[in-house]
């Protein structure tokens, strides 16, 4: 990060075009805001990049009534990590046939509900899965539609907290050991379950699409493997999300376009070496949809100077509405609305309100010198694990949700009041 002035490059067209002053006293602050035109974009360069029908956006990035029904709209697929996620998608009248369900530990009661809903894809993660999805599918008198989700052992540089398809990942069936191979035999030997193909993900923020054709490398070994030994064909591999964002002025921009000609490439090339049909191949994503779309507003209440040490400009949030800074080091900008071009010399901290020293949304940011108390202070391209990892911690109700349209807002989130605190006690 440098002093020069914001560059607006990264944020979006309807986050710089609003008159921020005025959302924030309509509805508060900290707000999250979403420029809903640049969601319906990146979806669109999705959907002419891979098809709609080979396009889940990944609902764990941000997931709301509002979200799912733009989602559907778009006519993309959705990715759920949870019944919880699955529950809001089914309530939104999200088609259940378009639902991918996720998780490494999944329930009896969320692969039964997964599978009374019709939902079309389960990627199963563990044996223990497998020998439910069969008992249960078998009570429900249906036959699960099951994606293998393997391991491929590739590191795809990331933060290793959200790389997840490195041999120790809990995620999947480990490729190396032969695991993914029998958990694909048996899939296809069932008679209760349908073999849909493979899934892989390799992690999240990945800039080196290498990694993604070295996954698709080990994927295409395991799809010779399992049709050399079954005589299945392997339909759909699904690559999983992760495509990196560009949060700091000097990050590279993303680009969708050339994401997908390398995973189409590597698939291509790589089953005709094999001498495979070309499996189809479905994508996930989830942050490269949503981030650069999102803002957070927040207003400054102290500026706390500590002669010789730092300048802390403390802000009405913090780690409940963006725990990313603390928990991966994430980097953000900031800037004053009010003063968007004026060249920011002061090096401060900017600091949430939470019990805590780690609360910080961005320990190292500049702003105008004449930054006061009152000053509405914006991070962009927070729309993405930024709600959805939302909390409650301090107590601290949850920021609304408002989408600009046209240049119109709209509250699809409405804030959390303090009534809500202690709604589920008893
Ligand atoms: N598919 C699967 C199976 C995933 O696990 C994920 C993300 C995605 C797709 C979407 O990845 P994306 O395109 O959003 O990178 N909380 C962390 C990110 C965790 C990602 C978990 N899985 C963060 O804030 O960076």
């Amino acid at each position: 990060m440098t002093a020069a002035p914001f560059d607006k490059s990264i944020a979006s067209p309807a986050v710089l075009s609003a008159d921020l002053e005025a959302l924030a006293a309509e509805f508060g602050t900290p707000l999250f805001i979403y420029d809903e035109g640049a969601m319906r974009d990146r979806c669109r360069e999705y959907v002419d990049a891979f098809g709609a029908e080979n396009v889940a956006f990944a609902g764990k990035s941000f997931l709301c009534t509002a979200m799912v029904r733009l989602v559907m709209e778009e006519g993309l697929h959705l990715d759920c990590a949870t019944g919880g996620e699955m529950h809001v998608a089914l309530i939104a009248g999200f088609p259940a046939e378009r639902i991918v369900l996720h998780g490494n530990n999944k329930s009896d009661e969320e692969l039964n509900a997964a599978l009374s809903a019709g939902v079309g894809r389960i990627v199963a993660d563990s044996n223990d899965e497998l020998d439910r999805l069969e008992r249960l599918g078998a009570e429900l008198g249906v036959v699960p539609r099951v994606l293998v989700r393997v391991t491929p052992g590739v590191e795809a540089h990331t933060h290793e907290f959200i790389e997840t398809g490195t041999e120790e990942s809990k995620f999947g069936f480990t490729v190396s050991s032969g695991v993914a191979l029998a958990a694909a035999q048996r899939v296809v030997a069932s008679t209760s379950l349908e073999f849909a193909g493979l899934h892989c993900h390799i992690g999240s923020q990945i800039w080196v699409l290498e990694s993604y054709a070295r996954a698709v490398e080990v994927v295409l070994d395991l799809v010779a493997a399992i049709t050399a030994t079954t005589g299945a064909v392997v339909e759909e591999t699904v690559m999983g999300g992760g495509l990196g964002v560009r949060y700091l002025a000097e990050d590279p921009p993303t680009d969708i376009a050339a994401y997908a000609l390398t995973l189409r490439d590597a698939i291509t090339t790589g089953s005709q070496s094999r001498g495979l049909m070309a499996p189809r191949v479905m994508v996930e994503p989830g942050r490269s949809i949503v981030a650069a779309a999102g803002a957070t507003l927040y207003r400054v209440g102290t500026i706390k100077e500590i002669p010789g040490v730092a300048t802390y400009v403390s802000v009405d949030g913090g780690m409940s509405d963006n725990p990313r800074p603390a928990l991966y080091g994430a980097g953000y900008e900031a800037y004053l609305p009010a003063q968007i071009d004026a060249e920011r010399p002061l090096e401060v901290r900017v600091a949430g309100k939470h019990c805590e020293q780690g609360d910080l949304i961005v320990p190292d940011a500049y702003l105008p010198a004449n930054v006061t108390v009152g000053d509405l202070l914006v991070t962009p391209v927070t729309g993405a694990y930024g709600y959805s990892m939302a909390s409650n911690y301090n107590k601290v109700p949850r920021p609304a949700v408002v989408f600009i349209s046209g240049g119109a807002p709209r509250v699809v989130v409405r804030r959390e009041t303090n009534d809500d605190l202690t709604r589920l006690d008893q």
